[in-house]
């Protein structure tokens, strides 16, 4: 499916944006984990979230729900070997995690996904599992398939990892729930902590904090006894950055989206539109009772943006939202440099490279960085557009290059709309009930 989008009228309404990706993963590995049943309200029902589901009963879990309706999870007696490889489509954040459990339980799983999926690095996870005792193997340089067979008694690691990487530090977490003793991992810099927020809720101990030296700590106390509650699943920050952006580029937009993660790891992409000079405020309120604060976004277009210096330190909190934020610089005055973003060029697509292309054929002038993107804003008006995006199947490559044509001269057209499912089922219909002009091509 190809999908256009073009300028039209302003942007209004309030609404919630869809479940958050990362914590309804998480929900279901819990679940599937803890004694008891986990009941999970406003699960993302996208594609990725399904693979996880599907891999998860594969493994003996029973899990039923969809259709908007609450799911309920149950872990089985033991966890058991599938037959047929667990296939994660383009989910690296449920193939990631499902490993780090698969490695700390008696049992055997293969692990697969689509094209984009097995062109990731799994080392960074394997290597840290295979420490911990589990059995790991990888296609060519450390690619999928891979094959894990788990122990039932991991021994608990120090991780020292080179990068903020919230999937590898969940994975040493996951399996070091059945270990003895502390399992602990020091990023550089912190990444997202729902599996930390999570897991505590399910009755876990965990220790976050500085490590001393400059780095970040996050550490598990094995063995743990999760025990199954309910989970509300607040609404996705990365998928609101979507409709926040176009709300803040279309004249006469207002925009108010409810009930969003507000986690501080996840909302440095609000910081950067207001330091961009966006009308955009958080509302704080209170928190969904499994440790995540939540509340609401207004937005209104403003008079203009101006570009920024993201200071690299704090990339991590906005990883994902790079590609649209980098449209937002686009539309800004002067020079927007961002740094410090290299794990970019290992996402659904080289995020760095796919920006970059989709920017220069809209007619915005950009450079690519080793590690990130520099940008000339071409000002509230300035951008052409006019293009057909090749999004290599990237979801948020596809959302961020239709906002930008919400704004653009000309309307843009992506080549792959299918894939925006993984994260936001119906981005299109979801987009269109404000107001925008997006629609099949
Ligand atoms: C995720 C972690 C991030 C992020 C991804 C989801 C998660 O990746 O990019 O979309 O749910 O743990 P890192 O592992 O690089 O932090």
């Amino acid at each position: 499916m190809r999908l256009f989008a073009r300028a039209g009228g302003p942007l209004r309404g309030a609404i919630r944006p869809p479940g958050d990706k990362s914590i309804s993963h998480r929900a279901l590995l819990f679940g599937a984990l803890a004694r008891g049943e986990t009941e999970i309200e406003g699960l993302l029902e996208g594609a990725d979230v399904l693979a996880t589901a599907r891999a998860l009963r594969a493994l003996g879990a029973e899990i039923s729900g969809g259709a908007g309706r609450v799911w309920k999870v149950r872990a089985p007696k033991t966890w058991r070997s599938p037959p047929e490889p667990l296939d994660f489509g383009n989910s690296g954040t449920g193939a990631r995690l499902t490993m780090g459990a698969v490695a700390g339980r008696l049992c055997t799983a293969r692990f697969i996904g689509d094209a984009s999926l097995s062109t990731r690095p799994m080392a960074r996870v394997l290597d840290p599992l295979a420490r911990m005792g589990a059995n790991t193997q990888a296609g060519p340089g450390g690619r999928l398939p891979v094959m894990i067979s788990g122990t039932a008694a991991p021994t608990p690691i120090k991780h020292e990892s080179a990068i903020a990487s919230a999937q590898v530090k969940s994975a040493v977490l996951l399996c070091g729930l059945h270990g003895d003793g502390w399992s602990e991992v020091i990023e550089p810099t912190p990444s997202r902590d729902h599996t930390e927020r999570m897991v505590r809720a399910f009755g876990a101990e965990v220790e976050t904090g500085p490590s001393g030296d400059g780095r970040w700590r996050a550490a598990l106390h094995g063995p743990a006894r999760l025990q199954g509650r309910r989970i509300t699943v607040p609404a996705d920050p990365s998928s609101a950055a979507f409709a926040a952006a176009a709300a803040a580029l279309v004249e006469g937009s207002a925009l108010t989206l409810e009930q969003v993660c507000l986690n501080p790891q996840r909302i440095g992409f609000f910081h950067a539109m207001q330091a961009m000079g966006a009308d955009l405020s958080l509302e704080a309120q209170g928190d969904t009772g499994g440790g995540e604060p939540i509340g609401t976004i207004h937005i209104r277009a403003g008079a203009g943006l101006r570009a920024i210096t993201p200071d690299p330190a704090g990339i991590a909190a906005f990883i994902d939202e790079v590609p649209i934020l980098s449209v937002l610089a686009a539309f800004a005055s002067g020079e927007t440099r961002i740094t410090g973003a290299g794990d970019l060029r290992h996402k659904e697509s080289d995020r760095i490279a796919m920006t970059l292309a989709g920017l220069r054929a809209c007619g915005v002038e950009a450079q690519e960085l080793p590690d990130g993107l520099l940008i000339q804003g071409q000002g509230p008006r300035g951008v052409r557009g006019g293009a057909e995006i090749q999004t290599h199947g990237d979801h948020r490559i596809a959302m961020s290059f239709l906002v930008l044509g919400l704004a653009a001269q000309a309307p843009v057209e992506v080549d792959q709309a299918d894939m925006i499912a993984t994260s936001f089922p119906d981005f299109a219909g979801f987009m269109q009930s404000l107001g925008a002009d997006i629609g099949s091509a």
